[in-house]
């Protein structure tokens, strides 16, 4: 738990410095792939093996369920800039085709950010049937994306 909170930090404190000065530009590829690769887990772990799980009533509602909605939160804020050219690597999932559509991609992770800050509001409720209600219309706006844009093999 502890460096899940530590990694989202450096996470969100590395997405900020490479906004301000430009630094994605001069991501390899592969690093580029370890670190979409990371965001994608780390979110999916948030929402599905512990707020969903909480939703299901297979694990106890907590501090550490609102932590997860907060950190799925703030990953999600960085889902546009984890596509960069060049990153549809050997071993990687991503559709090469998704940087030719940067405005859609923006358009996915915006919707993906609205649902992610929705269910951050109705986790803090501490109210199960609407964590459940949040976790699927979550769930949904991450699969509008990966519908279109997830192979199902890797390169
Ligand atoms: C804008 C597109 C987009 C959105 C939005 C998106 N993803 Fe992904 N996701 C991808 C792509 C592309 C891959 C494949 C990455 C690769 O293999 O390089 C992926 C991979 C994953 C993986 C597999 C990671 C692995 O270990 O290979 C998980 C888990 C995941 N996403 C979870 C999520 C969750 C949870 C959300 C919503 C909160 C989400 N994603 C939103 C595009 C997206």
């Amino acid at each position: 738990m502890r460096s899940t909170v530590v990694t989202t930090a450096f996470l969100a404190a590395l997405s900020l410095a490479a906004v301000a000065g430009g630094a994605f530009a001069a991501d390899s590829g592969q690093a580029a792939f370890a670190k979409r690769k990371h965001a994608m887990d780390e979110m999916g772990h948030a929402l599905f093996l512990q707020i969903g799980k909480v939703a299901k009533g297979q694990l106890h509602y907590g501090p550490d369920t609102v932590q997860a909605a907060q950190t799925l939160n703030n990953v999600a804020q960085t889902i546009a800039t984890l596509f960069p050219p060049g990153s549809a690597v050997k071993g990687s999932r991503m559709n090469p085709d998704i940087v030719k559509d940067p405005q859609k991609i923006e358009a996915l992770a915006m919707q993906t950010q609205a649902t992610t800050a929705a269910l951050l509001v109705a986790v803090k409720t501490g109210d199960l049937s609407k964590i459940g209600a949040a976790t699927q219309t979550a769930d949904k706006a991450c699969a509008a994306c990966h519908t279109q844009y997830r192979l199902k093999t890797k390169l």
